[in-house]
């Protein structure tokens, strides 16, 4: 029995800017399908405030961005990635622009507009194009209205992919990627869409840990099931902590921009002494893993839960034109930004490691691309520099896109799949088992996985995992899915493929710190590959 199958084109795993931009890259006479785990606006996407990094100003070069996002990435970027996002970054920024894209500043011709520049750390110049303080939302909901406008993309919320489906799973052999199972989540049914080209792009995995400035969908599902499908995943030690998110028992997950302290915002100790200077010349203005870091330090040096972010020297009215977003969230919180500090506390914001692409997007499977956080390009390094991942979104989302364009003549349409089967499965009687699992995991990551690890902490966090790994795994093979097991699914495999790729790393270098090996290790520099036992590579 195959069920109804609906069959499209290209099948994109994603509404966030890499998802859309790949879309709305692929010519209007294919069908395309954009699915949403949620509704369609929430991703990491919508929340993103500071902007977008890309070479606009006329005193900025683009041998300096290269340099800027080189440097941040500790000796482990990839060169070539590195200068094809940084040269295609005015192109992404027109076709934004272009899509209706509001930047703050004036608008003129594609040579001549005014745009704010602003500043954040890690770049040697004002980079970054934005839209006040809400960047993201500005780019999500002027690309989701272009999407819903175009006739040949279908728009699915709520509809949570499960598992690839190869012809290696089907036991052909040609290696070639044919759809996906997805859970309709209103209807609680499982559906099969095949299609002759999928693009994952799901986004980061932040949610593996207990404090995140990342929305609840950011749980790795897209490195999960492409792990799962054969494809290698490179440098998932690298998770970047934001250092400054709200500190306030009501807000979760509410990001304190770092172009606060590009124009200005001093971080301070409880006792109102600035402490950056201590830890690097540029101050507040170093590379975030460095901040994080410090931060860190000296919460655990104090006893304190956290530190504070003052911009109340600029004038209040700067203040609330630039940060209208952060203003007004602190002030419901009974903060006033324009008055006094703000209580801050690094938290994971951004998943360096991720698919193995190239610079089309291709994975490992034939037909199978990915495009975003959810993959490893090899742009970002040990430390991805600030608002460099947007850019990325765009600049891989359309190579993906002309790439698939290019492709397609040569992979037939798919035929009937095999329908899914609950033959085996009852509903749980026990969620309990799920909720339980998920607040463990997300708190040993965080214990033992965090911005300092030590070999100690990370084998402790191996031996957890395991176990979480294998009462998961059994959980699954007996019960109906829902959203909460298959993100848990997912959350566990990632925090596998983290930890062992932490293991790996014999150094500190970028994101990841150990007080075991404090130094970079001599030598030419390493990614961490992991190749899955499945891989049609072996
Ligand atoms: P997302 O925007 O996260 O979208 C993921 C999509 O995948 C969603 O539609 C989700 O529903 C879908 N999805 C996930 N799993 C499944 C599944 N199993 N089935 C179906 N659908 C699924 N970067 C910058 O460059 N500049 C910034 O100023 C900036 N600020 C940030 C502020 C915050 C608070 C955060 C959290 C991040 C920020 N970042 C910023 C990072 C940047 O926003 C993200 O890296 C980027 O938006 C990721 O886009 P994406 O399209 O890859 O994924
Ligand atoms: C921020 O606005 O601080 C986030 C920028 C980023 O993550 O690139």
């Amino acid at each position: 029995m195959h069920g109804e199958q609906q069959h499209y084109d290209v099948l994109v795993i994603g509404s966030g800017a890499a998802g859309l931009t790949v879309a709305l890259n692929l010519p209007a006479s294919l069908r395309v399908a954009v699915l949403a785990k949620a509704i369609s606006a929430e991703g990491s996407t919508f929340y993103a405030q500071g902007g977008v990094a890309a070479v606009l100003d006329a005193h900025d070069s683009v041998e300096s961005h290269i340099a800027d996002t080189l440097n941040a990435g500790a000796g482990l970027c990839h060169a070539d990635a590195v200068r094809f996002t940084v040269e295609h970054s005015r192109e992404a920024i027109q076709w934004l622009i272009e899509q209706g894209v509001a930047f703050t500043g004036e608008p003129g011709d594609e040579q001549h507009h005014d745009y704010h520049l602003t500043r954040e750390g890690g770049h040697s110049h004002r980079r970054v194009i934005h839209a006040a303080d809400a960047t993201g939302r500005a780019i999500e909901t002027t690309l989701l209205d272009r999407a819903r406008a175009r006739g040949n993309i279908t728009l699915h919320d709520n509809h949570i992919a499960i598992d690839l489906i190869t012809s290696t799973k089907l036991g052909r052999g040609d290696n070639r990627v044919l759809g996906a199972y997805v859970l309709d989540r209103k209807r609680g049914k499982v559906e099969v869409l095949r299609a002759r080209s999928v693009v994952l792009a799901t986004g980061g995995a932040s949610k593996v840990y207990l404090y995140t400035s990342n929305p609840d969908i950011s749980t790795g599902d897209g490195i999960a099931m492409a792990w799962r499908a054969g494809c290698r995943v490179a440098n998932m030690e690298f998770n970047q902590f934001h250092p400054t998110c709200l500190y306030h028992p009501k807000a979760k997950s509410f990001l304190i921009t770092e172009a606060i302290r590009g124009e200005g915002g001093r971080l301070l100790l409880p006792d109102g002494s600035r402490f950056m200077e201590r830890f690097d010349p540029r101050g507040e203005l170093a590379p975030r893993d460095i901040v994080a870091r410090a931060i860190d330090h000296e919460i655990k040096r104090l006893g304190v839960e956290c530190v504070y972010l003052d911009i109340s020297h600029r004038p209040a009215e700067f203040i609330q034109n630039h940060f209208p977003t952060v203003y007004a969230r602190c002030l419901e919180f009974g903060i006033d930004i324009t008055r006094e500090p703000i209580p801050v506390v690094p938290a994971a914001h951004y998943t360096c490691g991720g698919v193995m692409v190239d610079l089309n997007g291709r994975t490992d499977i034939t037909g199978l691309y990915a495009a975003g956080e959810v993959t490893f390009t090899g742009l970002h390094g040990a430390n991805r520099l600030a608002s460099n991942s947007l850019l990325e979104c765009l600049v891989f989302g359309r190579a993906a896109a002309l790439d698939i364009t290019a492709r397609l003549p040569d992979l037939p349409p798919v035929d009937a799949l095999p329908a899914w089967d609950e033959s085996r499965v009852t509903d749980s009687d026990e969620e309990v088992v799920v909720s339980h699992n998920w607040e463990e995991l997300r708190r040993f990551m965080w214990d033992y996985v965090g911005i300092v690890r030590t070999d100690k902490r990370l084998q402790r966090a191996k031996r957890r995992v395991d176990l979480l790994c294998s009462e998961i795994h059994e959980y699954y093979g007996n019960f109906r899915v829902t959203n909460d097991l298959l993100e848990l699914r997912n959350l566990v495999q990632v925090a596998d493929l983290i930890i062992r790729s932490a293991m790996a790393r014999k150094e500190s270098r970028g994101l990841h710190y150990t007080l075991d090996y404090p130094h970079i290790a001599a030598g030419e520099p390493q990614d961490t590959i992991l190749v899955p036992d499945n891989s049609p590579l072996h």
